[in-house]
């Protein structure tokens, strides 16, 4: 969570750094702020989005300074309480989460403090440690050595000219490197149109930044090897392109980014080949388990190919919550088990964690991951297959979410085949993935008609959103999008699940999604729910491939391309559904609140 944006060059600093935390908004936007060193420190701070920042009181000659933009965990959204935080010599940017920072208030006189942040402490104890050693970067190696937590910092001091110390456990940092000029990043989309050239730090790494130098230590600043990569995304732009939001643009973004997913990888003769996945014919053999670990919506899209993956594979799939699985005990045989994890960011704190203990566990373990070169990409020892769905800018995933479930699709028929399992299936998913992408593409043209139904349903605070089989994950996608983008009130069940229990909400107030499955049997048996909740005066919206049918009071017909990929066309209809429901009541379609995309804490 929170972004951060650095720079010590030749140039004047405020725009990079401006431009960089726009970059870095989808991490948090409850507030923002600059601090450029000259000989003094300048600042500028403000609640809400970067745009609130009054960019004039920043000199423009400058030529080094830190930025942040920030999700609150310590302290509500106030100018205090937005970075930079400056106390005594010391100015920082920081991001995760200090425990011990009341603890740590015994070194320093908290009189001074004017935030209820962790942050500001940690400023303070490097300010105690600088006014004893001179030296910002012995000082903050020995402030870091008292904390207990996360940490991505950046800090400057006057009495530090022409510096930028960082460091970092837990929450990501990414130096640019170009000639006589430094940037620093939570994330590489943030200095992607300045510099090819990055250093990912590590946990427990410090670095000393000038613009001509850098130092690479570990924390008891024992000299680092330095290695430079190179970025293999191109920069891209931030312009809407005529739509009214990224989120609408990133829905009807996704023939393209179904293309990018499947490029080079699903081929016209029906076969399947990824390179990314560091699997031997000896693993895949051997495979007895597959399983899913994500959050939010990487989870939901890892549920729907769970279904899939069981009905290509015929071996058992589970899915589990990254917040839960790592601290559960889940008896899995490691041996035989592949663990997938799914990020769009591929810096989400609970995944991490979940890599890691997998990994303890002596699992193999891939990645499903948009952001090249995230910490997840880079943690996993089996590989993996990126998304290439390009940068997701909306808060609420959408084109992310279709990419990853592609992925796995590919994943499963790349096994199926080399298992010597059934061939029909791979080409049977390999020719229904090459037809999504203009099935899609028609998809979106219901976007007038779905607007009109929002009309009419936006004034339904409780909403169900029911599915069977592999429409019960994508159910549980659109309670989650609506939820967070329109702020309705939405559950998913699996349509079964309804007399026992949920049913008991129904009334005429209450809106009910039913997702009607392809399947005749199933079909029929969500049909008798449909009828329960009419019986019962509840109002029902149906999603389905086949005509409206009489009891349903709101219909949305959408096309069959096969039994892998339908939930990705449903799943777009609800996409629509949510946007022009939120766009109706009047929402921040792509900054909702209390939200951030990147959740870096726990
Ligand atoms: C919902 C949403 C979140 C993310 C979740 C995981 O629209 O965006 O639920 O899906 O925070 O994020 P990643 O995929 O970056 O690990």
């Amino acid at each position: 969570m929170c972004g951060i944006m650095g720079y010590v060059g030749g140039r004047p600093a405020k725009n990079i750094i401006y431009a960089g935390l726009q970059r870095l908004e989808y991490r948090g936007y409850d507030s923002a702020g600059i601090a450029l060193l000259g000989k003094t420190v300048q600042t500028t701070k403000a609640v809400g989005d970067t745009s609130q920042l009054d960019m004039e009181a920043l000199n423009s000659k400058l030529t080094m300074g830190i930025g942040h933009t920030r999700w609150a965990t310590h302290g509500k959204p106030s100018i205090p309480n937005a970075h930079p935080h400056t106390f005594g010599a010391v100015t920082l940017v920081h991001n995760g989460i200090i425990e011990n920072y009341e603890d740590l208030k015994e070194l320093i006189d908290t009189t001074k403090l004017k935030s209820q942040t962790d942050s500001e402490v940690l400023a303070g104890v490097i300010d105690y440690y600088l006014k004893k050693s001179g030296n910002l970067l012995d000082a903050t190696k020995q402030a870091l050595a008292e904390v207990r937590g996360t940490f991505g910092i950046a800090v400057i001091s006057p009495e530090a000219p022409g510096q930028i110390v960082v460091a970092r456990r837990g929450s990501p940092l990414v130096i640019g490197v170009d000639e006589n000029q430094h940037y620093v990043a939570s994330d590489s989309a943030a200095i992607v149109d300045h510099t090819d050239k990055v250093i990912y730090l590590k946990d427990d790494q410090i670095a000393l930044i000038t613009a001509d130098s850098l130092e690479l230590y570990d924390l008891k600043l024992n000299h680092q090897n330095i290695s430079v990569e190179t970025l293999e995304e191109p920069g891209q732009t931030l312009d809407l392109d005529g739509y009214a939001s990224y989120l609408e643009k990133e829905i009807h973004e996704q023939p393209t980014s179904l293309k990018n997913a499947m490029l080079g990888r699903v081929l016209s003769d029906g076969s399947i080949k990824l390179s990314g996945p560091n699997l031997t014919q000896e693993d895949i053999m051997g495979l007895e388990n597959i399983l899913i670990i994500g959050c939010g919506t990487a989870y939901n899209a890892g549920y729907y190919a769970k279904y899939q993956l069981e009905k290509m594979l015929g071996i058992p799939v589970s899915i589990e919550h990254a917040s839960e699985f790592r601290y559960r005990y889940g008896a899995y045989d490691a041996k035989n088990t592949l663990a997938i994890f799914m990020s769009q960011s591929g810096e989400t704190a609970d995944t991490i964690a979940s890599l890691r203990e997998a990994k303890r566990r002596n699992m193999k373990t891939i990645g499903i991951i948009n952001s090249v070169g995230s910490t997840i990409a880079r943690e996993v020892s089996h590989g993996g297959i990126y998304l290439h769905a390009g940068l997701e800018s909306s808060v609420a995933s959408t084109k992310a979410y279709s990419s990853m479930v592609t992925a796995l699709l590919m994943l499963g028929g790349m096994i199926s085949y080399k298992s010597g399992k059934d061939a029909m299936v791979t080409q049977t998913v390999a020719h229904e993935l090459e037809a999504l992408t203009k099935e899609i593409e028609h998809t979106l043209k219901l976007q007038p008609q779905i607007e009109k139904l929002a009309r009419k349903l936006s004034k339904y605070h409780d909403w169900y959103f029911l599915g069977r089989g592999p429409l019960y994950p994508v159910a549980m996608e659109g309670a989650l999008k609506i939820t967070e983008v329109a702020y309705v009130h939405a559950q998913a069940f699996a349509t079964g699940e309804m007399k026992h229990g949920p049913i008991a909400l129904i009334d005429d107030k209450h809106l009910s999604v039913v997702l009607l499955p392809e399947d005749p049997l199933l079909y029929k048996k969500s049909l008798s729910t449909l009828e329960e909740i009419k019986a019962r005066g509840g109002n029902v919206l149906t999603v389905s491939t086949r005509p409206k049918e009489e009891a349903s009071d709101h219909h949305i017909e959408v096309a069959h391309n096969g039994e892998y990929t339908d939930g990705l066309i449903y799943n777009v209809c609800l996409q629509l559904l949510t946007l022009a429901v939120a766009t109706k009541k009047g929402q921040n379609i792509d900054r909702p609140r209390n939200l951030a995309k990147s959740v870096t804490v726990e």
